[in-house]
């Protein structure tokens, strides 16, 4: 996929990784709208802010109308509600699915004729190490990146022979806001962002960005034995 000339749109880019995947497409010499709930906050240069909240169908619509000629889509918006699905707030669980689900598959929809506009495009979904892993005290967010990861499989199916390539980024712990409580050793994002855009450039499937990723990833055959060996 040619970055250079090439027009694409990354939300969530006023700050956190989205922030950096901007930069970083900016700086390969693609044409960034850096989408943002509220685009005074897109403090980049060199790049067009755009209005666009995830959960908001009025907003994905208006953005998708006010944008033109993408052909590489980023979908990286993210919350983090830290809730237990046992005991956390019944609106916090739901935020997180419509906005790494709900969000993710309302943004491809909307943004998808521009992106099959072209003989070749890109879609790079900002998954984690926990679409395939999961933690009680934010079993929250891993079901909703489990279930973004299930459609970014199902997308790049429907996609492919439109010539969309489809990306799913998979990492552990980055040095945003989302994380910022956790005293953990963090990926710094800009590198995170820098190896997300090589792999759209050479069309990889599935970018596994850190050591966590790949060793949940190599467990996710030895099933619940492998991931969960205290309760197996
Ligand atoms: N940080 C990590 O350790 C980590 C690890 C794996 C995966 N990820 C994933 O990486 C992506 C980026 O997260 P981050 O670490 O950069 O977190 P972050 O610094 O908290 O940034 C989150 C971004 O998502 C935006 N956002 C949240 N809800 C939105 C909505 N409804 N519509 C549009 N934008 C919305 C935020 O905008 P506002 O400024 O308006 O709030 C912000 O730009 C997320 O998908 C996250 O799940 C993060």
């Amino acid at each position: 996929m040619r970055i250079e000339g090439t027009t694409a749109l990354v939300t969530g880019a006023n700050r956190g990784l989205g922030r950096h995947l901007a930069s970083q497409l900016r700086d390969r010499g693609a044409i960034v709208y850096a989408a943002a709930r509220n685009p005074e906050t897109v403090d980049l240069p060199g790049v067009t802010p755009i209005a666009l909240d995830v959960t908001d169908p009025a907003s994905v619509a208006a953005a998708a109308a006010a944008a033109s000629g993408v052909a590489i889509l980023v979908n990286n918006a993210g919350s983090q509600t830290r809730s237990s699905l046992l005991t956390g707030d019944l609106p916090d669980i739901r935020l997180e699915m419509d906005t790494h689900f709900f969000g993710t598959l309302a943004v491809a929809r909307a943004f998808a004729p521009q992106l099959t506009a072209h003989d070749q495009s890109a879609m790079l979904n900002v998954l984690s190490g926990l679409s395939w892993i999961s933690f009680p005290q934010v079993g929250a967010y891993c079901a909703a990146k489990s279930a973004e990861w299930s459609l970014t499989n199902a997308l790049r199916l429907d996609l492919a022979p439109e010539g969309t390539r489809v990306s799913a980024l998979h990492v552990g712990y980055m040095d945003t806001d989302m994380v910022r409580h956790l005293d953990v050793p963090k990926a710094n994002p800009a590198d995170i962002a820098k190896l997300a855009v090589d792999g759209i450039e050479a069309g990889d499937a599935e970018i596994v960005a850190d050591e966590t990723s790949r060793q949940v990833l190599d467990q996710l055959s030895a099933g619940v034995a492998g991931l969960y060996p205290l309760v197996a």
